[in-house]
Formats: structure tokens, sequence, C-alpha cells
């Protein structure tokens, strides 16, 4: 069902184009004819389980499928580290390179240096603002953040809560989604505040998406609330579990709707168990897959239209995109994430699960 839709939707977004129709084509020239090599470096595996459980598993299977030679690493959340395994890579002779940046600064200064070497770049999941990728893959994500917002607006509606006193928790400041997250939600949100129907009592950004951070700062929010929060909006899984593990410290959990983002097997778990409200489910298999075929094919020298561009606006540039659809997840719908092959029965349903699975209708 949503799966063929999304292979679709991302297939149907890649039609080669020719190399002289386009401006800057300095990387793709010199990488024209080589055997493809592609690198990838992953942000961490902390901030989401999805980066090591998702992201590489998918990567490895669209590049293997293309009989592609790819490096996959993980710069776990350090910067330096980050540019030392760019610089390998580059020596080491990938055709093309993609990125899940740190921070913005950072990740330009990896990806002017690869193009200074004729290696074609593409940002992956995250936009580097002020920086140079030949493409950027993602899905959504002002579409995420207002799936979190109506989200939360369902969860307190159904629980019939009046005038509720909301809190955000707001990704890293220095990661682009996080401000799309947050256009998204605040959307949907900011109204209610401006009328006077909703409270907001908190809007904090969780440096890093550092789970062991946002625990801290909710705690505080918590009591600076008095005690009274009626509703999270954490802009992914890890964060809103961080605030779950607060509550639940209170006996709290289950009577405050909780968002979050990735349909993590522990997000999932938490929904199941109805300490979280919702997740989104974004299928990082397409997503994989559009980045892999653009990888290879900027490593053969051509140059795919992608038929949509985003507008980076720190530099103006419009940027070759392809963004997926997310998928809001609620209780009812877990059963959707697992038939998908996101995520595997087993890893959800574990024997303290086991009523909750079936009752969900995962059998
Ligand atoms: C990604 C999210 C992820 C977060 C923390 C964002 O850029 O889009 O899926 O949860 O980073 O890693």
């Amino acid at each position: 069902m949503r799966k063929g839709f999304l292979a679709a939707a991302a297939a149907g977004l890649l039609a080669t184009g020719s190399m002289a129709a386009c401006g800057d084509n300095s990387a793709d020239e010199e990488s024209a004819g080589k055997t493809p090599k592609v690198g990838v470096i992953l942000p961490d595996s902390k901030s989401s389980a999805r980066w090591e459980g998702a992201d590489r598993k998918f990567l490895e299977e669209a590049f293997k499928e293309a009989g592609v030679e790819a490096d996959i690493q993980n710069a776990q959340g350090d910067k330096t580290q980050f540019q030392t395994i760019a610089d390998q890579m580059i020596t080491q002779g990938v055709t093309a390179l993609m990125i899940v940046n740190l921070d913005s600064g950072t990740g330009k200064a990896v990806l002017d240096k690869a193009k200074s070497q004729g290696v074609a770049t593409i940002d992956y999941d995250r936009l580097t603002l002020g920086g140079s990728a030949e493409y950027y893959v993602s899905f959504d994500n002002e579409a995420v953040g207002k799936l979190q917002g109506e989200g939360l607006v369902k969860c307190l509606t159904d629980g019939g809560v009046q005038n509720p006193s909301i809190v955000y928790l707001n990704g890293a400041p220095t990661d682009n989604n996080a401000t799309l997250f947050k256009n998204g939600y605040d959307s949907v949100l900011k109204p209610k505040f401006d009328a006077g129907e909703y409270q907001q009592v908190a809007d904090d950004s969780v440096p890093d998406w550092d789970n062991a951070q946002a625990a801290t700062i909710f705690e505080q929010q918590l009591t600076k609330s008095g005690g009274k929060i009626d509703g999270v909006l954490a802009a992914n899984d890890g964060l809103g579990n961080a605030a779950i593990s607060v509550l639940k410290k209170n006996k709290l959990n289950g009577k405050v709707p909780v968002t979050g983002q990735d349909a993590t097997p522990q997000g999932l778990q938490n929904i199941l168990a109805g300490d979280q409200c919702m997740t989104v489910y974004k299928a990082i298999k397409q997503e994989a897959a559009a980045a892999a075929e653009l990888a290879i094919s900027l490593a053969k020298g051509e140059r795919k239209e992608t038929g949509q561009t985003v507008k980076d606006p720190e530099s103006g540039r419009d940027v070759p995109a392809v963004l997926l659809t997310p998928q809001a997840i609620y209780k009812e719908n877990v059963k959707d994430v697992i038939a998908d092959g996101f995520v595997t029965k087993d890893e959800v349903c574990t024997e303290a699960y086991a009523e909750l699975c079936a009752s969900a209708g995962i059998s």
C-alpha cells in the first residue's frame, strides 16, 4: 500500500537529465566515467535509533542491490571525527559523499572540501545551510512537525483536556530540521496559544538532541510549571522517552500526551503502553533508496532531475531535492510500521509488550 506509493513517488521524481543542461558540473565531470564508490557519514548513534537501526541497513541494502561499493561510517557526534572521516573517504577515492551534518558550519566545510577535490555531494536528511551539496534528500520536515502538532491536539481533545498547558522539547538548534519541525507544529499550536485556548508554559531546545539533557530540561519544565503540564510536544522519540521517564517518576505517565518521531521500537512500545500519544513514521527505506540512486548517478557523471527544489535560507540557493511524505502513527496503526518492514515484531513485541501487541492487532 503506502510502500508502493512512496516507492513510486521517489522513483517518479528522478528522471535522468543531461549534464550539459546544468550550471556547475565540475564535480560531475571529474567523477564521470569512474567506478562509483560512495562514502556516507552518519551523525551519531544516540540522538535517534534510526541512524544505526534503519539508515545504515537500508543504505547498505540499496547500494548492494545496485552493485555499488559503499563505505558507511558514523561520526558519533564528534565534529572533528566527522571531518577526519570525510578526509579519509576523499583520499580513498570516493566518487560521491553523502553526509548528515552535525551542524551547518562543519558540514559546509566538509562539502566544500569534497567539491574542491571533484567529489560530488549529497545532503542526506539534514540540509547544510550555506552548503554546496548537489542534492538534498529528506522528508517534508514541516509536514512532520504539522503531524506532531495535530497529534498533540488530537490526543488532548480525545482526553477531554480543557485549556491545556503545553511544553516544547525541540530538537537541536544546530539542526535545520529542528527548525522545520518547529515551524510545522507552531503552525498548528501557535494559533491556539494566541487565542488563549492552550497555554505554552515552556519552549526549550535540546542541544544535540541529547536525550539525557532532555530529561533534565523536562524536569525543570515540570518544576517551573508547578507540576501542571498537560501535553509535551517532543520533537522525536528519544526526547519523548526522556519526558516519559520523568513523568513515570512522578506517576504522571499515561496522563500526559507526549509526541515523537522516527517510529523507533521504543517509541512504538511507549505508544502501545499508552505513555506516548503518537510518533511520525518516515519510510527511511525510500529515503535511502532515493539518496543511493542519486549518489550512484552522480558518480557516473549524470544529473538526475528531482522535479523539486528547496531554498537554502542562508544562501538563497535552490537545491534540487527529494522530499518524501511522513505518516502519523497512533496505537491503532503501529501495526502498519511493522507490516512495512521498518521494524520487526520481535523488536517491538518483547515479552512485556506481548499482550499490548496482541490487542493492537499485531500478530
Ligand atoms: C532527523 C530525525 C532525528 C533527529 C535526531 C533529525 O535531523 O530528521 O529523524 O530524530 O535528527 O537524530
